[in-house]
């Protein structure tokens, strides 16, 4: 999944109009976007929307963000919105692996409840919004095959370690540079995909495509939005490109020519087990999303 757009769930306008966007996944918001006031109308708009989905041919899939662990609202969240047989659940102000073995039980109850397959709705995890939880980063793994992926942000962490600003001159400060590269090694550790945060300013189509190519380019395999101008920009840049998608088949052919070989060259540049591992995960990923592409000789 590569692009994931945020859907305000008091906003009945925004999402319907968000089902027909290019996103790949739609999370419909439960939480802070939605006003406290509005709490009730927002689960059933989000329940509205997921028992309408077919609505439009070959919609997103729809996750849902419930309120945060830490608040009386979680388990309502979940007793509305599993009802609706979500394809996966956001967790806010998550603080480690023990909150995801946390929901994932308070999710296994409803699946049981709703005859929903058992362990069928995957959780992802917004993982860095508070100190704290900067420092349970590293504590994912193993936590439930639930886990989908880790996201990262900044804005709520601004807010706990009062930050006056997380960019300079377009660049990361320092403390955001830090809890982007633990998010995406925690999400590796774990075996999760590393989302990358929102881009603000929405109207800047060509920041936010610099933004995903240097995501992608450190490892991160999609990006949080806000409007559904950014999806395509989003899905443009997490798919591998045709130039990437050659290089990884000759890649791959190189190992292939040399049986079970540890070590080959390609162009003058030695190739070992890392780079066939790291080709063969970029090969997996364009044929998700390039089913175009020719790539059933590689895939034996
Ligand atoms: N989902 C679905 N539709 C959206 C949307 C979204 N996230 N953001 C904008 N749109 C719609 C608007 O309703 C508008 O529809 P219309 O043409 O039928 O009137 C159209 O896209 C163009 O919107 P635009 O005028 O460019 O932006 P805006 O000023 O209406 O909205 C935001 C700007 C930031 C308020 C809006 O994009 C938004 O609510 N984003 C989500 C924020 C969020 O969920 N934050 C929490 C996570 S960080
Ligand atoms: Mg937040």
């Amino acid at each position: 999944m590569r692009s994931f757009l945020f859907v305000p769930g008091d906003q009945p306008d925004k999402l319907a109009k968000a089902l027909s966007s290019a996103a790949d996944v739609l999370i419909l918001d439960l939480e802070d976007s939605v006003n406290p006031l509005n709490k009730e109308a927002a689960r059933r708009s989000a329940l509205d929307l997921l028992q309408n989905r077919d609505a439009v041919p070959d919609p997103p899939l729809l996750y849902v963000r419930i309120n945060g662990l830490d608040t009386s609202l979680a388990d309502g969240d979940l007793d509305v919105v599993m009802t609706g047989v979500p394809d996966g659940v956001v967790l806010p102000k998550a603080r480690g692996g023990n909150d995801i073995a946390l929901l994932s039980s308070r999710i296994a109850v409803r699946e049981a409840l709703h005859n929903i397959p058992e362990s069928s709705t995957p959780i992802i995890a917004i993982a860095t919004e508070s100190a704290a939880a900067i420092f349970g980063l590293g504590t994912y793994m193993d936590s439930s095959p639930r886990l989908a992926g880790l996201a990262w942000g900044v804005e709520d962490l601004s807010a706990d370690t009062g930050a006056q600003t997380c960019r300079v001159e377009g660049e990361w400060t320092g403390p955001a540079e830090l809890a982007r590269g633990l998010c995406l090694f925690g999400a590796a550790a774990a075996g999760a995909d590393a989302i990358d945060c929102v881009y603000a300013d929405f109207r800047d189509l060509d920041g936010l495509k610099r933004e995903c190519e240097t995501a992608a380019r450190d490892g991160f395999t999609g990006k949080l939005a806000i409007h559904p101008d950014q999806a395509p920009v989003i899905n443009e840049a997490f798919t591998p490109s045709e130039e990437a998608v050659t290089r990884a088949e000759r890649v791959v052919e190189a190992f292939s020519l040399f049986g079970d070989a540890g070590v080959t060259s390609l162009d003058g540049q030695m190739l070992d087990r890392p780079h066939l591992k790291a080709a063969e995960r970029l090969l997996a990923r364009a044929r998700r999303w390039r089913p175009q592409a020719p790539l059933d000789e590689v895939q034996s």
